[in-house]
């Protein structure tokens, strides 16, 4: 059986969003189908209408330009009525039916309370699960990055959806979860958020030429420090803008200058390399922002999140994106950018952007 639908692991609640931009990359590549989306289910489904869609559309899209979608993979429809005494002898048959070898499995569950509670029933199906995939020659003995990885996408005991993401292009995080343990020293919890998008919207490369010991950068909106915190921690020099108060530890690290200013109004009297930003605004009015430090030359590259407004936040997200790349492409400027809903985030998108 060959895969008709493309599985999309999202933040709960954001399915919609999830949604609205895979059928946007089905248009725009010509992919005929529907999406089957269920409010808080943490999944959305794009099933094709024309066999050989979910394939082409998969294929045409790099995982990394999804905003909102944490993992995706080809499956088959869900199977459901799993018999309780042997669920593993008709995940084989599926598994077998992809006719794909698999180079590492998956057994996951939507990060909703309901599929947080089948995580211990999950760790232990994979073990069985791998056991007998392997005897079949379907799995590889040790986890081949190489190869498509299979995955058994469990809603509750009994039903699942059973497919592979393709090598280069999903997460490799079970999942879709980067899980990063929180630094005690850190002042807040938002550090996460700037560590993981380090960690996911720059490459290895990327990191080692564009973070370099002694750089220079301005944290808006930095009270009580958790972004500034990780730019210490890789040896930059801060300018930390807030008329907030920032956490003492770091302002004795001799790496930190606080300034209580409106974060709107500071410019840098030199050039920095980095500029991120966290402060609490308008979407809109924070990209303007963004794209004003960019065209004046401010800074090379910036990290920033745009908080999403209740309603049509995937039209909003898209209207300040494209307001940011009309300024950066009406100067001349080649750039590189990356959004992306992190795990860590709640309400916002952290967007990168890159001076070529
Ligand atoms: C979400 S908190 C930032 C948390 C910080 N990134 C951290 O990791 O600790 C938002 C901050 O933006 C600041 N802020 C909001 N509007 C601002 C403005 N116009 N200028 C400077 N700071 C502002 C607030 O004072 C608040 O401390």
């Amino acid at each position: 059986m060959s895969p008709d639908r493309i599985l999309l692991y999202c933040r709960a609640g954001f399915e919609s969003e999830c949604a609205q931009e895979i059928m946007d990359h089905a248009t725009e590549n010509g992919c005929t189908g529907y999406v089957k989306a269920q409010k808080n289910a943490a999944y959305v489904e794009w099933v094709e209408t024309v066999p050989g869609d979910a394939k082409r559309l998969h294929r045409s899209v790099a995982f990394e330009s999804l905003v909102f979608a944490r993992q995706w993979f080809l499956s088959l429809p869900m199977m459901d009525n799993l018999p309780e005494t042997d669920r593993v002898t008709p995940l084989l048959a599926a598994f077998r039916s992809l006719q794909v070898r698999l180079g590492h499995l998956w057994v996951e569950s939507p990060d909703t309370n309901q599929g947080k509670e089948l995580a211990t029933f999950c760790k232990k199906f994979t073990a069985p699960l791998a056991q007998r995939l392997r005897q079949q020659d379907l799995l590889t003995k040790t986890q081949n990055p190489g190869r498509a990885w299979g995955h058994a996408f469990f809603l509750d005991s009994r039903r699942v959806f059973v497919g592979y993401s393709t090598a280069d292009n999903r997460s490799v995080h079970h999942n879709g979860i980067m899980r990063l343990k929180f630094p005690h020293e850190a002042p807040s919890r938002s550090t996460l958020k700037l560590d993981e998008a380090f960690l996911t919207l720059l490459t290895e490369e990327e990191r080692e030429e564009r973070v370099r010991l002694s750089d220079k950068a301005v944290d808006l909106g930095a009270a009580p420090g958790g972004w500034t915190w990780q730019l210490v921690r890789r040896g930059l020099f801060v300018t930390a803008v807030d008329n907030g108060p920032m956490d003492p530890g770091l302002l004795e690290t001799g790496q930190v200058v606080h300034k209580r200013e409106d974060g709107f109004r500071y410019q840098p009297k030199q050039p920095v390399a980095w500029m991120v930003c966290d402060m609490v605004e308008k979407p809109r009015r924070v990209a303007d922002l963004m794209a004003t430090w960019l065209v004046k030359g401010l800074c090379r590259q910036t990290i920033f999140n745009l908080k999403l407004p209740m309603k049509r936040r995937y039209e909003e997200l898209q209207s300040c994106l494209h307001r940011i790349q009309g300024k950066l492409e009406a100067a001349e400027i080649d750039y590189v950018i990356r959004a992306r809903q992190l795990y860590h985030d709640r309400e916002e998108v952290t967007v990168y952007i890159g001076i070529c």
